[in-house]
């Protein structure tokens, strides 16, 4: 019998566009100093002008597929977590499945900005646990540089983009041991994008289409909420903080990620850190650091993970999985 959805494959990518800390010195009011030290960001990862969400989705997609030994004929359910979509509709899952050359099976996008990741895993999972699914492409994809506005400092040194993907399969062995999904909206104005499609104006037209942070604040929610939700989960699964080996959090701050390993004891060798390397991107985050992760070799099979965000919304989340 099969009770669990466990990942047997991650992928990721980078856009080739890399805009170092230095780079940004030249057109705002910064300094490498003062981003690494206030956000521990050395260098983001921009799209080219004809580079869509749905193109960083599909490099990431076909590694995780390739880790997994899996072609498009086995993949029953897409789920792409993304906040910059390449079009208003068809979603980019369904765009995605068709670059595939994936057909008939359920595909659709979840928006839960940098928590979209963590959202879409436990979907996912409920999907294969429910008998819906057995071998789900769970992608987390954005280019958020498209909604930032590069001639504001508080914000241009903070977001990337790119994607990162895993696909999740039924199994008898142990995989995710429970997801924990949360949202309170009551804080849209901290952090949002002010434009949309039935708000006017219309779609992204000038600054209305560009994020809005109140950075202190959401900063301050951030370690909180982190810091519930660690506990939340350790107790939902009746486990030690000595029992996580390894934390994978949602990279937007290094400080925010500190804060949250302090939370759980762990010495910063057992969280791993990719933000240095794409700053916040938002719903690729997560996957990315965990396919980072993978390849590298520290993650082993068998080793329990803590997957943790928070974003927009608010939303925030985790997953609790052995690997
Ligand atoms: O993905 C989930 C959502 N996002 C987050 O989790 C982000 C949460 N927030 C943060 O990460 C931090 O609040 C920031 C990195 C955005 C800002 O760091 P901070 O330590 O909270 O700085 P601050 O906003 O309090 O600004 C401190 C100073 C200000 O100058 P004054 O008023 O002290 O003279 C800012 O104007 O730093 C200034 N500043 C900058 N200086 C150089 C703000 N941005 C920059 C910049 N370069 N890029």
């Amino acid at each position: 019998m099969n009770c669990f959805a466990r990942i047997t494959g991650t992928g990721s990518y980078l856009p080739a566009k890399a805009v170092t800390n230095h780079d940004l010195e030249n057109t705002v009011d910064t300094s490498d100093q003062w981003i690494r030290e206030r956000t521990g960001i050395a260098v983001r990862h921009i799209a080219s002008d004809d580079e869509t969400t749905c193109d960083l989705a599909e490099q990431a997609a076909r590694r995780a597929m390739e880790a997994a030994g899996k072609t498009a004929a086995d993949i029953d359910l897409i789920i792409v977590a993304t906040t910059t979509p390449d079009k208003i509709f068809p979603s980019t899952a369904c765009l995605l499945q068709a670059r595939l050359d994936v057909h008939g099976c359920a595909a659709f996008d979840i928006q839960a900005v940098c928590t979209g990741f963590v959202y879409a895993l436990g979907v996912a999972d409920k999907f294969i646990r429910g008998g819906g699914a057995k071998c789900a492409l769970v992608v987390g994809a954005e280019t958020l540089s498209r909604i930032v506005d590069w001639t504001y400092r508080t914000t241009c040194v903070l977001f990337g983009d790119g994607a990162g993907a895993a696909i999740l399969e039924a199994s008898d062995e142990p995989g995710i041991l429970s997801s924990h999904l949360h949202a309170d909206g009551e804080y849209e104005k901290l952090l949002h994008v002010p434009g949309g499609v039935s708000r006017k104006p219309g779609p992204l037209e000038g600054d209305p289409g560009f994020i809005q942070m109140k950075g202190n604040e959401v900063f301050r929610m951030a370690v909180n909420t982190l810091g519930r939700i660690v506990d939340e989960t350790l107790e939902a699964n009746g486990l030690e903080k000595s029992d996580i080996d390894w934390l994978v959090p949602h990279q937007a701050n290094i400080r925010i990620i500190s804060a949250t390993a302090k939370k759980l004891a762990m010495p910063m060798e057992r969280v791993v850190v990719t933000v240095d390397q794409h700053g916040n991107t938002s719903a690729a985050s997560v996957p990315l650091a965990l396919d980072t992760a993978v390849r590298d070799g520290r993650i082993q099979r068998g080793e329990t993970l803590l997957l943790e965000a928070f974003g927009g919304g608010f939303t925030w989340g985790s997953v609790l999985l052995k690997f």
